[in-house]
């Protein structure tokens, strides 16, 4: 087991292993004294894999508690549904030393973060991330959202958890896409990064020690939290294949995964980065290799001018200018501000 220490505004703990779950009422507990009551979400998929043994942790430490099951899927992702949440936490009688639990995958993860920073104007929250995705990106750092008609995570705070538990053995019943689809992200926290990540990556294919692939991108990401919580500055990193990815993302109508999504994202902006000059020729071929290895896909075959409204009204945009996380080097990428036009030539020499 391993643990990584977050020094946000809220400090809080991060473990990662085989066999946590049990422990999570003693972790609940402890990271969030006085509670008596709590909530615990999750979706369809999850549940009847792992709510039971969740619920049997928090029980056996005396804590009373309900489980709210959402439809598995990022339509669930919605204020409707973060309404739910907050009607069954009030109907349950949570009170404002109670707890809310998030035990599943990016969508819970966000949503029940979002329900713990409103509720009663906020109550504490445990992290049980059971997707490589959550494990490796959304369960830390305290970024909570729902989606609104008009794009992802646009209603939303950042609220951090108190704990973070991360129990392997629930990453392994997770499909084959599922699993791919959180390797995206593992492999853009290496190519941001991390060199030595990329390089035994490319060694180890996907059956990479699970556990401490997950610490070092949580020890990346724990780095980047603590010098820039709010995403005013350095966070803008982890946006690395974002902008060209929610936008695939978005236009195929969540047909591709998140994942995939970031995969063609990184991947174009590599071979674009290469166009220009701003990296080595040679480096969109190592992406690309590797994302392939993963079962990742590497090309948008949609044409540019359907994204780029999309690119446009992405949230990180600022006045006239898009933030592009370039690479210079495998582990080393900056921040380049594009107005539209350079964003479009940019764009098309990757694409
Ligand atoms: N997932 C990007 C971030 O946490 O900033």
């Amino acid at each position: 087991m391993r643990t990584v220490h977050v020094p946000a505004s809220v400090p809080y703990d991060v473990e990662i292993g085989p066999g946590l779950l049990p422990s999570l009422g003693g972790v609940l507990r402890q990271s969030c004294p006085g509670a008596g009551r709590y909530v615990l979400v999750t979706d369809s998929t999850v549940a009847p894999l792992w709510a039971a043994a969740a619920q049997k942790g928090l029980d056996d430490r005396g804590l009373a508690g309900d489980i709210f099951v959402l439809p598995a899927g990022e339509e669930s992702k919605t204020a409707a549904r973060l309404t739910e949440i907050l009607n069954f936490a009030a109907a349950r009688g949570l009170t404002r030393s109670d707890a809310l639990v998030a035990l599943g995958g990016g969508m819970v993860g966000d949503i029940t973060g979002l329900a713990a920073a409103v509720y009663m104007r906020g109550i504490r929250y445990v992290q049980v991330p059971t997707t490589l995705l959550a494990a490796v990106d959304s369960s830390v750092g305290g970024k909570t959202a729902v989606d609104l008609p008009a794009g992802k995570n646009l209603m939303g705070a950042f609220w951090q958890p108190r704990h973070v538990l991360c129990d392997t053995d629930a990453l392994t019943t997770l499909p084959e896409a599922d699993f791919a689809s959180g390797c995206a992200e593992v492999i853009k926290t290496a190519l941001l990064f991390d060199e030595d990540l990329f390089s035994l990556l490319e060694r180890e294919g996907p059956d990479f020690p699970l556990e401490e692939v997950i610490a070092r991108c949580v020890i990346h990401k724990r780095d980047v939290v603590a010098e820039d919580e709010r995403d005013t500055g350095r966070r803008a990193l982890l946006n690395l294949g974002h902008t060209l990815g929610h936008a695939v993302e978005a236009e195929s109508g969540y047909t591709l995964s998140h994942g995939e999504a970031v995969a063609i994202g990184m991947a174009t902006v590599c071979r674009a980065a290469a166009a220009y000059g701003f990296c080595a020729a040679a480096l969109p071929g190592r992406v690309e290799a590797l994302l392939k290895r993963f079962g990742l896909p590497a090309r948008a075959g949609v044409p540019l001018d359907t994204l780029m409204g999309r690119m446009l009204s992405d949230k990180k945009r600022s006045g006239n200018m898009v933030s592009v996380i370039v690479p210079e080097d495998i582990g080393r990428c900056d921040t380049r501000p594009m107005d539209r036009a350079a964003l479009y030539d940019f764009m098309k020499a990757g694409i």
